[in-house]
């Protein structure tokens, strides 16, 4: 079983035993109110199915996985179920060149990004997909498309669509999606030259902290620079905010990109979400110019904030990097303090405690331990590669995390307050 999934899923539940038969690698498991919603690679040919919570037997007809499941596990791939619609981000070709945010079942239009357009995508990873408000958000890494260098940069992203989406008229963005933007997620330290964290490796869901709606992200450095790793916070409202913001554009193929003038953005402001009763209360009547000004301005001009100016983690120069989180806000005894745990490439967990300083949005973190997760009884030949920690979850009921390597499962405590006479405190 090929584990990326289950850290989207909203309650995954006990981890499903294996096998689950035709389906090989599994590549989306969805919990919904009929029971789980899960696709696999099929040998290259990817089918979605359901099945029953208990039994797990296969409940109804199995449809084709394209569009919602890559053909190879190696592919990134996130879904969230809403509004009775699947919404994916996935690749739908053998070569992973076509990518696409894309949303089917349900009663609404099926409808997708467009089709090989580096201003929509470029080369695009698939980090994860949260429902909040009218849209879901997608959260990724791309190639740069808005930097004037000569070598590949990549950078964080969140897009967002709305879920009211119907696609455009017959002549503009026919089943594809209108209010489809997206903007740089910017996690960085400040200084005289300002260092960037460009690389997201994994999110939270959107959490509540101190009234706020916030998403964390676990981000990196590129593979060639100073190894780093940083945890940045963004608040949901903020971040909603840069969609609101100004668009930037390339007005040659040879210029730089700049801000579009509000005086030169057509009207209804392109990308937002038809509003019922209004004179567009569907998108496929949005006016060709506010549809075709959308399909060729996806990006934000602004980025997304990071909250309280510095990332909440910062871990530079260590001998890997942290690729994999979860966040526990009910942990300590009055189960109101949060601990991030977070996974590193050397098959280790990085305990930190978060704590409030001052400032209403400041926080600061203290390190708590790292634990081992590698079991070589369990996991065998101790090596580079089958350390490779693939995925996390934390198992309140029974305060335990789950490790994911390419070969075993390893259950660790959360906590082992018996060793450490302090931490009782
Ligand atoms: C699975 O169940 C969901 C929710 O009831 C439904 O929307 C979807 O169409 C079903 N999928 C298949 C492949 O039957
Ligand atoms: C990122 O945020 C910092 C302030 O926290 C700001 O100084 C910097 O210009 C921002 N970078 C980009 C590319 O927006
Ligand atoms: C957690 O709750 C306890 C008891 O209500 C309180 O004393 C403590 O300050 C709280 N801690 C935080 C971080 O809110």
């Amino acid at each position: 079983m090929w584990l990326s999934l289950t850290s989207h899923a909203p309650h995954p539940g006990p981890l499903i035993p294996p096998p689950l038969p035709p389906l090989l690698y599994v590549c989306v498991l969805l919990s919904h109110h009929d029971g789980l919603f899960v696709c696999g690679t099929n040998a290259f040919n990817p089918l979605c199915a359901n099945y029953t919570r208990d039994s797990l037997e296969m409940a109804g007809e199995s449809v084709s996985g394209m569009a919602r499941c890559p053909y190879d596990p190696r592919h990134a791939n996130v879904a969230v179920f809403a509004e009775g619609s699947l919404f994916t981000g996935t690749v739908t070709d053998f070569l992973a060149i076509d990518a696409v945010i894309y949303r089917s079942l349900g009663d609404s239009p099926a409808l997708r990004t467009v089709k090989h357009d580096s201003k929509w995508f470029r080369e695009p990873f698939f980090v994860s997909a949260v429902e909040w408000g009218p849209h879901i958000y997608f959260f990724f890494r791309e190639m740069a498309m808005e930097f004037h260098h000569l070598e590949k940069v990549m950078v964080s992203r969140v897009a967002r669509v709305c879920k009211t989406d119907l696609g455009g008229s017959q002549r503009v963005l026919e089943k594809q999606w209108t209010s489809y933007l997206k903007a740089r997620l910017n996690c960085s330290v400040p200084g005289d030259s300002h260092f960037y964290f460009n690389l997201l490796h994994a999110t939270s869901g959107v959490l509540h902290l101190q009234g706020r709606a916030v998403v964390l992200g676990l981000f990196s450095t590129p593979p060639n620079s100073i190894p780093g790793s940083a945890v940045c916070v963004f608040d949901m409202q903020q971040l909603a905010h840069v969609f609101e913001g100004r668009f930037k554009e390339q007005k040659s193929p040879e210029s730089i990109w700049t801000p579009v003038p509000d005086e030169l953005v057509p009207r209804p402001r392109p990308g937002g979400c038809a509003v019922e009763g209004s004179r567009f209360s569907s998108s496929n009547s949005l006016p060709d110019e506010v549809l075709n000004f959308v399909k060729t301005h996806p990006l934000m001009d602004e980025t997304v904030p990071l909250l309280g100016h510095r990332p909440w983690v910062v871990r530079t120069m260590g001998r890997y990097q942290l690729t994999t989180m979860v966040v526990d806000t009910e942990a300590g005894p009055q189960r109101n303090r949060t601990v991030l745990f977070l996974g590193s490439t050397r098959g280790t967990v990085l305990k930190f405690l978060m704590v409030p300083s001052g400032e209403p949005v400041a926080h600061s973190s203290v390190f708590l331990e790292e634990v081992e997760g590698f079991n070589p009884e369990k996991c065998g030949e101790d090596t580079p590669q089958a350390r490779q920690l693939l995925s996390l979850l934390l198992d309140r009921s029974s305060h335990t995390l789950l490790l994911a390597f390419p070969s075993c499962l390893v259950r660790v405590p959360t906590s082992r307050c018996h060793l450490h006479a302090r931490c009782m405190k």
